[in-house]
């Protein structure tokens, strides 16, 4: 028996050593960042993102306005405070003002989303003044020489898709398809860079599993099958775009180039000591990071945490469906091994770091380590959304510049990162959060829907200006 535990015990120093040399700290001074020393290539993309529900006002047909109008069973609302998206940051009518901003910014990218419950109001029923709007908005862009980014599921579905059980049901795909080709024929001649869809595994979880999003469900296998579902309509959307978007708009030389928007959260043990909490953490990272990878490599969806959920299914069409990567960076979390929690396990923010206004743990390292794990996959990364919730604006600045600096190192360790976005343009309708969190570059006054440029956010212009200046 003793000597059966001093094996056991030995095996977990070595298991622990291991652990702790497979996944050193990663760290560098984030003090005293000096912009002159960033390289950036010449042709990289800057620039900020938005969603249509959150920014651009008068969504009136979607499953989020239903939510908005939900109580949850305490008799809440679902949203803090009751707020409702409403006009929003009327980016509808005012995207003009704010292709001017991005302009300003020297931005020569923007991300934005496009509303399918507006262009496809009923099934079938294609709405052709609202197509010809964000054909205004392309032909705006592109008069000032910026590229879209185009989104074409940020979180919202039409309310005839929802009736039918949305992502639930695997018919949804086939609806989600014929909007793509839609959109791709009448956008095509603009666009080159589409987005399928936006954070797969954070549209699961938040609905299916931890039940803040709609339909605030909570179960794990219906989690499963909604995130397999969505990966069906990403691999379907981009074999169509890339069989209707055949005009190079750029003029590279290459029509149309498909990826998916990855939210990446960097979990780490609570306890690097503890042997229970590397593995609670690979088991977290694999549900969440790696099985959307995988499928969309291999065309095999695994997701499974044990004595919760086992769920396997194949879409060989998913096989290599990227051509690029889109990196959603906010923040890290510990994870803790708990048996007195439902499901094992705990994951919270490190107690050491700053919190932005969400709560979330600032730590521009992880988006480094980010970077790492997507650059596995082989095709260029954009970083699609980072920023940081900060109404005092106080740590907006720092958190912009030590986060590029991330990005900086990343290219210099030779990671193929093609591209920033800021998240958020303005600010906006923060989902479950309501309009109290601020991640814009620009403040809005809901009063008035006046922009105005963060004292935190000049850094961005400069650091732009500065990397053009470096490549002229
Ligand atoms: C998301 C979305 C954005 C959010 C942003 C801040 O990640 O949830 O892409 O719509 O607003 O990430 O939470």
């Amino acid at each position: 028996m003793i000597n059966f535990l001093i094996v056991l015990i030995l095996l977990l120093i070595i298991i622990t050593f291991w652990c702790n040399y497979r996944s050193t700290k990663v760290k560098w001074s984030v003090e005293n960042i000096s912009i002159d020393r960033f390289k950036f290539p010449s042709n990289f993309l800057w620039g900020a993102a938005t969603s249509a529900h959150q920014v651009e006002g008068g969504c009136t047909n979607n499953d989020w306005v239903l939510w908005e109008t939900a109580y949850n069973e305490k008799g809440m609302p679902r949203i803090k405070g009751g707020q409702k998206a409403g006009k929003a940051s009327d980016h509808w009518n005012r995207y003009k003002e704010d292709i001017k901003m991005l302009k300003d910014l020297g931005c020569n990218a923007f991300r934005f989303s496009l509303e399918w419950s507006k262009i496809e109001p009923e099934p079938g029923k294609w709405d052709k003044s609202v197509i010809e709007h964000y054909q205004e908005v392309c032909e705006t862009l592109k008069q000032e020489k910026i590229i879209p980014f185009v989104t074409l599921h940020h979180f919202t579905n039409p309310i005839w898709i929802w009736n039918k059980g949305g992502f639930e049901n695997s018919d949804t795909v086939r609806y989600f398809t014929e909007y793509v080709y839609k959109v791709g024929e009448a956008l095509g001649q603009y666009v080159d860079y589409w987005g399928t869809i936006n954070e797969p595994a954070v549209y699961s979880k938040l609905g299916w599993f931890l039940g803040i999003f709609p339909p605030g469900k909570r179960d794990v296998s219906l989690a499963a099958r909604v995130l397999f579902n969505i990966l069906k309509a990403h691999a379907e959307a981009f074999h169509a775009l890339h069989d209707i978007d055949r005009f190079d708009a750029d003029g590279d030389g290459v029509p149309c180039r498909v990826g998916i928007i990855k939210s990446i959260e960097i979990f780490d043990p609570a306890r690097r000591w503890f042997v229970p909490d590397w593995y609670v953490c690979k088991m977290i990272d694999r549900t969440f990071n790696q099985s959307t990878l995988d499928a969309i490599q291999t065309g095999k969806f695994i997701f499974k945490i044990p004595g919760v959920v086992s769920y396997e299914e194949n879409y060989p069409r998913l096989e290599n469906t990227l051509d690029w990567i889109g990196l959603n960076y906010y923040t890290q979390k510990l994870c803790k091994f708990d048996l007195r929690s439902e499901h094992k396990f705990k994951i919270f923010p490190d107690k050491k770091l700053p919190k932005t206004d969400m709560g979330w743990a600032v730590y521009p390292q992880g988006l480094y380590r980010a970077l790492k794990i997507l650059n596995v996959l082989g095709v260029p990364i954009y970083i699609t959304e980072n920023g940081i919730a900060n109404d005092k604006d106080d740590l907006r600045k720092k958190y912009i510049l030590n986060h590029i600096d991330a990005v900086n190192e990343a290219i210099a360790d030779g990671i193929d990162v093609r591209g920033y976005f800021y998240w958020s343009l303005m600010d906006n309708f923060e989902w479950a959060e309501g309009f109290d969190k601020r991640f814009g570059l620009y403040h809005i006054n809901y009063k008035t829907q006046q922009r105005t440029l963060k004292e935190g956010s000049e850094v961005y212009r400069e650091i732009i200006a500065a990397s053009k200046k470096q490549s002229t």
